[in-house]
């Protein structure tokens, strides 16, 4: 009766982890989805998100649950809802965040503390969601009810960096909660905790470890643009100044996913309602952007330089989702390089061994061609993301599959530019 409860609110790709660990704790778990279809499907031990194993769901001890009331029973509530952007005019889309914290206000328990892991600008917790709770539980705060705000640093698909072995930011409303949050994530964390001095201060670290990717990746982006009218490999001058200490060695590629093309959106919104329009937040973001169609024009001119008329010209996309080895395509770039080429009349087919023929009929609206059995020559290869499938394929393999005149994109830089060559193939890299 005296054990304590947590409930983990949103179990998506970093909700479900966290519950995961918490369940392994001396802690009451209680996981809270919004989506019965989740629910279910985590009770029979799928996690669609492919994070968690069969094993260790159905080992767990998580109380799963779309039943709001459960809330109640916690001591700790730990909101992992989306917080992604409006599409078209770039501002933070806080419905998920907001709706998630008026049910748990209706929930509350007397004396909980609410912690937030979301991505979000600072302020969120406090000027935003601390209102919205005492409005709907009834309570005053900090008097009833305390909050904290943990940002979440997993880099899914990555076996190093799983939730654990991440320093975890913690940051409470007062000492006594900060406490209380360090010992609740000591529990889980084997890399430890670190105590933000405020609530903000740990918004704000969150939010600018993604801008800071942002902006150093825009800038590699840049230098590949650059060196392309140089006729320069940027692999190689990277490799070159990487030898130097201090030299950060960023790849050139397409930022998409819903973290590092998403986070610098919400700091510029929070900047600009303070008065200050970043320039170069939003000039990163640009750059970033327009990699897509830089990606899509190389694919084009090499196509026009072997002679093929473009609106015959049969392309294969491998690799569809934003990062190698993870079946998520929130936000994936690839999509625009997609529309582009098809806006110009090409026939795009896609592979992704990690994703389904119907996601990839209804998310790309490209056929599906498996890249490992197909009898289709392409006029061009895009390799877009390394999965581990695609490893395996070396260039003699994509010959298979490539008329005698093609294009090999490699956004990646995998393959090696010699044996692209030798093999035929008109080869780009970033
Ligand atoms: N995925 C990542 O790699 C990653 C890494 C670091 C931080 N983040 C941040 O973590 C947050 C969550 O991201 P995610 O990728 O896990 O999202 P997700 O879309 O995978 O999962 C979110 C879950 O929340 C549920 N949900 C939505 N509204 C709800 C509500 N009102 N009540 C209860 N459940 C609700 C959804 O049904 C879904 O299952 C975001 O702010 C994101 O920016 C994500």
């Amino acid at each position: 009766m005296d054990k304590k409860t947590v409930c983990i609110v949103g179990l998506g790709y970093v909700g479900l982890p966290l519950a995961v660990l918490f369940s392994k704790t001396d802690l009451l778990t209680i996981g809270f989805d919004i989506s019965k279809k989740r629910i279910e499907e985590l009770k029979k031990g799928i996690d669609s998100t492919k994070q968690t194993s069969e094993n260790d769901l159905k080992t767990s001890r998580i109380e799963f649950t779309s039943d709001e009331t459960r809330i109640n029973e916690a001591a700790y509530v730990v909101v992992a809802v989306p917080t992604p952007i409006d599409e078209g005019s770039e501002e933070p889309d806080l419905s998920f965040v907001e709706s998630a914290t008026v049910t748990i206000g209706r929930n509350l328990k007397k004396n909980a503390i609410v912690v937030y892991e979301s991505t979000v600008y600072p302020g969120v917790t406090e000027d935003i969601c601390v209102p919205i709770l005492e409005k709907e539980s009834g309570m005053k705060y900090p008097a009833d009810f305390k909050t904290g705000y943990s940002p979440e640093r997993v880099n899914p698909s990555d076996t190093v960096h799983t939730t654990e072995n991440i320093v975890k930011i913690v940051s409470g409303c007062d000492e006594k909660s900060l406490d209380e949050i360090a010992k609740l994530y000591g529990k889980i964390i084997k890399a430890g905790v670190y105590r933000a001095k405020s609530i903000k201060t740990a918004e704000a670290a969150k939010v600018i470890e993604n801008t800071q990717r942002d902006l150093n990746i825009a800038l590699v982006n840049e230098l590949s643009l650059i060196f392309r009218k140089m006729g320069l490999n940027t692999k190689e001058v990277i490799e070159a100044a990487g030898t130097k200490w201090n030299f950060q060695k960023y790849q050139p590629g397409l930022v998409g996913g819903h973290c590092i093309s998403v986070d610098p959106y919400y700091l510029v919104h929070k900047s600009k309602a303070l008065g200050h329009t970043p320039k170069l937040i939003l000039a990163a973001r640009e750059v970033n952007e327009h990699m897509a169609v830089h990606i899509a024009r190389l694919v084009i001119s090499g196509i026009k330089d072997i002679g093929k008329d473009i609106n015959k010209a049969k392309v294969l996309v491998m690799g569809l989702s934003f990062k190698e080895n993870i079946n998520d395509t929130r936000n994936s770039k690839i999509l625009h390089v997609i529309d582009e080429l098809k806006k110009q009349g090409c026939d795009v087919h896609a592979h992704d061994p990690l994703l389904t023929e119907q996601t990839i009929r209804d998310e790309f609206r490209v056929e599906s061609g498996d890249a490992t059995k197909t009898k289709t020559k392409y006029d061009a290869i895009i390799v877009s993301v390394i999965h581990d499938q695609f490893k395996k394929m070396g260039i003699s393999d994509l010959k298979k599959i490539a008329c005698e005149k093609a294009v090999l994109m490699d956004i990646k830089s995998h393959y090696s530019t010699e044996e692209a060559r030798r093999n035929g193939f008109i080869y780009y890299c970033l």
